[in-house]
C-alpha cells in the first residue's frame, strides 16, 4: 500500500465543508483528506452527499462554509474550469458529454489542441486515439458522434477526457455503474497506472467488492456528515462498512427465493423470436411468480431481447404472448395494453421526467386511474405518491420535489415505483439496481420478490452475477445475441456463468 496519510503530506484537505440546498443540508461539517497516490473511496447510501462533496471540490457547487487546501494552496474554485486548471479531473455520475459532438471534440472541449495558434484536429485525433487505446478501447473511433455510443462507451470517453490533461487528482463518481466486469478490470488497470505515478483517485461506488480490489482508504458519508473517516480497506470488514452507511446490521441483502409451483401456466411466452436478420431464434417462457434472469456482458444482446419482447424494436419473425394472447410485434402500446412494464437501463434518458415532480413521475403510466371526468384528482395523486415514497423509502420524502434534485439511487427507485403503481402482468427490469446503495438494493430485491409473489412474471437483466443468482429462479446466459445456456439459478455459480459467457463470445 502506498501513499497513505502520515507518510505524505495530504494532497487535498477539505475542512468543515457545509453545503445547503433549499430545505436541505446536503453536507454538514465534512472533513475529508486525500494523500498523493492513494485511492480514497467515498461510500454512503443514496443521498448521503457523495456527489455533492465532489462537486464542491470540482468547482460545480460553492460551499456555504469550509476550507479547501489543494497541493499546498488554499483554493476557492468558482467554476469547474478553476478546478481543472489546478489539476483536478472529474468523471461525473451523470455524464456531461455533448452528444452531437464527436468523441475527440468532447475529449478536448475547452482545451482544444493548437499548433502555431491554429486548432489542430489531427493532433486531437491522434491523442484521442492514444487515450482510448490506453483505456482498452481502441474500437471507439475519435470521429464518432458521442450520442451514438452506448452508456458504457460514453463513460470511457468521459474518462479519456479527464485524463487528457495533467491531473494530480482524479474524481470518479460511480464509473462502474455502466461498465461490465471486463471494463471494470480495464478501468482498474488505468487507476493503478495513475496511482503508481503519484496521482490520487477519489473513487465512488456502491459495490463493496470493487472497493476491496482498488481502494486504500475509505470515508463513509451518512446524511451529509462523515460517519467514519480514513478507514483502512484492508482492516475494515464489510459488515462494519454497512453499519456505518446504514446505521443497522444487514445479514443478507437477498430475500429467500420463493418456491414456484411447476404446474403454474406461463404468463409470458416467447416463441422463435428472431430479433434481427441472421440471428438465431429465441424461445423461453416465464410463469406467474417466476423471476427469470438474463446474464451476460454489456452488449451481449440482453437489452435487445427485452426491447423485442417489449415491442420497442420489431422482430423479424416469431411471437410474444401474454396470458396466451399474441402481441402485435414492434408496438410498445400493444405490449403495455397487454400488461407489460419496462424499467429501462438508461433511466435518465428513457424513463424519468427530470423536470417534473415525483407525483408526475409516479402517475405517468396510469394517469387514467386518477382522472375523474377529465380532471386529475390532486389529493389522490398526492396520497398515492406518498404511499409509493414510503414503500420505496425515498429520501427526501416530498412528492412535490423535482426528480432532478434526487440522488441517483433514489431516481432509480422512482422508475421502479412507477410500474408498481401501474399494476402489470409482466415486468421487465434492465439493470434494476445500477447505482443503488446496499440498503436500498435489499429493499428493491424485497419489492421485486413481493411483486413476483403476487403473481407477476419478472425478467431481470443484470451485469451483477450475484444479483442474477441471488434473486432469480431461472437464468438464461446470453452471449453474442444467443442464449448459450439455461439452468435454475441454484445450479449455477458465478464462475460457470463467466466461463459460458467467454466461451460463447469466442464461438
Ligand atoms: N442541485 C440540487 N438541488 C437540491 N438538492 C440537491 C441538489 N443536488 C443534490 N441535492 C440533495 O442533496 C442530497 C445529497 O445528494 P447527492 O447527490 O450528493 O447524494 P449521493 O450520495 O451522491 O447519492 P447517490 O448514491 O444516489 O448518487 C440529497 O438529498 C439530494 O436530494
Ligand atoms: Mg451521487
Amino acid at each position: 500500500m502506498t501513499g497513505l496519510a502520515g507518510s505524505h503530506p495530504a494532497l487535498l484537505q477539505m475542512r468543515g465543508i457545509e453545503k445547503r440546498f433549499p430545505g436541505i443540508i446536503a453536507l454538514h461539517q465534512v472533513t475529508f483528506d486525500v494523500a498523493p497516490g492513494e485511492v480514497h473511496c467515498l461510500l454512503g447510501q443514496n443521498g448521503a452527499g457523495k456527489s455533492t462533496l465532489i462537486k464542491v471540490l470540482a468547482g460545480v457547487h460553492q460551499p456555504n462554509a469550509g476550507r479547501i487546501v489543494f497541493d499546498g494552496q488554499d483554493v476557492d474554485f468558482s467554476s469547474p474550469d478553476d478546478a481543472i486548471k489546478a489539476g483536478i479531473g472529474t468523471m461525473y455520475q451523470e455524464l456531461d458529454l455533448v452528444e452531437s459532438l464527436t468523441v475527440a471534440e468532447n475529449i478536448f472541449l475547452g482545451h482544444e489542441q493548437t499548433r502555431g495558434g491554429f486548432s489542430s484536429r489531427k493532433s486531437e485525433q491522434s491523442k484521442a486515439r492514444e487515450l482510448l487505446a490506453r483505456l482498452g478501447h481502441p474500437e471507439i473511433s475519435p470521429d464518432m458522434e458521442v450520442g451514438e455510443l452506448s452508456a458504457a462507451g460514453q463513460q470511457i470517453v468521459s474518462m479519456a477526457r479527464a485524463l487528457s490533461r495533467e491531473v494530480k487528482l482524479i474524481i470518479m463518481d460511480e464509473p462502474s455503474a455502466v461498465l461490465d466486469s471486463e471494463e471494470v478490470a480495464n478501468l482498474f488497470d488505468t487507476v493503478r497506472t495513475l496511482t503508481a505515478n503519484g496521482v490520487a483517485v477519489i473513487y465512488i461506488s456502491h459495490r463493496l467488492e470493487e472497493i476491496r480490489m482498488i481502494g486504500d482508504r475509505i470515508t463513509v458519508l451518512k446524511d451529509g456528515t462523515a460517519a467514519a473517516s480514513n478507514l483502512l480497506v484492508s482492516e475494515t470488514p464489510n459488515a462494519e462498512l454497512i453499519r456505518y452507511m446504514t446505521g443497522r446490521t444487514i445479514s443478507s441483502i437477498f430475500p429467500p427465493v420463493r418456491s414456484l409451483d411447476e404446474r403454474t401456466p406461463p404468463v409470458l411466452e416467447v416463441k422463435d423470436l428472431v430479433i434481427a436478420p441472421g440471428h438465431q431464434p429465441i424461445s423461453f417462457s416465464v410463469r406467474a411468480g417466476e423471476i427469470l434472469g438474463l446474464a451476460g456482458l454489456v452488449g451481449s444482446g440482453r437489452s435487445e431481447i427485452l426491447g423485442a419482447v417489449y415491442g420497442s424494436t420489431k422482430a423479424v419473425s416469431g411471437s410474444v404472448a401474454v396470458d396466451g394472447k399474441k402481441i402485435r410485434s414492434g408496438s410498445t402500446v400493444a405490449a403495455v395494453n397487454a400488461g407489460m412494464g419496462l424499467c429501462p437501463e438508461e433511466r435518465k434518458s428513457q424513463a424519468l421526467l427530470l423536470d417534473d415532480t415525483l407525483i408526475a413521475n409516479f402517475t405517468l403510466p396510469s394517469i387514467g386511474r386518477f382522472a375523474t371526468a377529465g380532471f386529475t384528482d390532486g389529493a389522490r395523486e398526492y396520497r398515492a405518491s406518498m404511499e409509493q415514497i414510503e414503500k420505496l423509502e425515498l429520501r427526501p420524502a416530498d412528492p412535490r420535489r423535482e426528480a432532478r434534485t434526487l440522488s441517483g439511487g433514489n431516481q432509480q427507485k422512482i422508475v421502479l415505483g412507477r410500474w408498481l403503481s401501474h399494476g402489470c402482468r409482466v415486468l421487465l427490469l434492465d439493470e434494476p439496481t445500477r447505482g443503488v446503495d446496499v440498503g436500498a438494493r435489499s429493499e428493491i430485491y424485497q419489492l421485486v420478490s413481493e411483486l413476483a409473489g403476487s403473481g407477476i412474471a419478472i425478467i431481470v437483466v443484470s451485469s451483477e452475477l450475484e444479483e442474477v443468482l441471488g434473486l432469480c429462479h431461472q437464468v438464461l446466459v446470453v452471449s453474442e445475441q444467443r442464449i448459450v445456456h439455461r439452468a435454475p439459478a441454484g445450479e449455477l455459480s458465478e464462475h460457470q456463468i463467466l466461463d459460458l459467457v467467454m466461451e460463447g463470445s469466442t464461438l
